[in-house]
């Protein structure tokens, strides 16, 4: 039979309010989504209230202090702290982002963090990116071509490179995917927002000769056509890029090649 409520293993309850800084001058509370798999325990939420007077200014420098000084057992990833690696995406306050770049001030109140939805979480907030990456690993992200290669380098006309701006920048953070109902409901069959934009990247660069493969390797119901233009691929996307305009892009290609 359908199961039509949330299973009882999967409501986020109450969890550990952690004490306060004793003598702090600028308190900030934090609301984090903790839950271990391996536990058997229901997810939670804990508290923890931050002097952000001993941390930097950003989400992630908070959630750094925390796991440095209040609660080593907290899990989230992070590696390049300047919005380079893509690593640190997460929901803050409602919407997806990347917590290094994040300001702490930017948010009133208490800063509610959760992984980034719809995927199954590892520990904390560290969801599952497999299908994600095997997803980017599916639109081949890397030059193709079949006539031999140059002594030097692949050249490429100034106007051409420009035709890769607003593409090449993507860091592979997967909040647009993760924000896009499409793909929360066909995440499976669905390539969604980030490989979309990294496909059209390829598909559009002047050195790569693989275009006409590209697109066949697109052209089924669910793998580009799940997109409904919703847009909260654009506006949600840490670095301004828009998903949405590639994934339009690709489409029109689709339709100018049997017309
Ligand atoms: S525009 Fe397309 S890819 Fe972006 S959120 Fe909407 S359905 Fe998803
Ligand atoms: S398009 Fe933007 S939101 Fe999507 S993966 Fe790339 S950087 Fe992240
Ligand atoms: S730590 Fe690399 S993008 Fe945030």
């Amino acid at each position: 039979m359908v199961e039509l409520a949330l299973p009882r293993n999967s409501e986020i309850r109450k969890g550990k309010t952690w004490p306060k800084p004793v003598g702090a001058k600028k308190l900030k509370v934090f609301k984090i989504y903790r839950y271990d798999p391996e536990s058997g325990k229901n997810p939670s939420w804990d508290t923890y209230t931050v002097d952000t007077a001993q941390c930097g200014p950003m989400v992630l420098d908070a959630l750094i202090h925390i796991k440095n000084d209040i609660d080593p057992t907290l899990a989230f990833r992070r590696s390049c702290r300047e919005g380079v690696c893509g690593s640190c995406s997460m929901n803050i306050g409602g919407r997806n982002t990347i917590a290094c770049t994040k300001g702490h001030d930017e948010i009133s109140g208490a800063i509610t963090i959760s992984p980034l939805p719809h995927l199954a979480v590892m520990k904390d907030l560290v969801p599952d990116l497999t299908n994600f990456y095997a997803q980017h690993t599916y639109v081949q992200p890397y030059l193709k071509t079949t006539t031999p290669e140059p002594q030097k380098e692949w050249k490429q006309s100034e106007g051409d490179r420009k035709k890769l701006d607003g593409l090449y920048e993507c860091i592979m953070c997967a909040c647009c995917s993760t924000a896009c109902p499409s793909y929360w409901w066909n995440g499976d069959k669905f390539l969604g927002p980030a490989a979309l934009l990294q496909a059209y990247r390829w598909i559009i660069d002047s050195r790569d000769e693989a275009t006409g493969e590209r697109l066949d390797d697109l052209e089924d119901p669910f793998k580009l056509y799940r997109c409904h233009t919703i847009m909260n691929c654009a506006q949600v996307c840490p670095k301004g890029l828009n998903p949405a305009k590639a994934i339009a892009e690709i489409k029109k290609l689709m339709v100018e090649r049997v017309t």
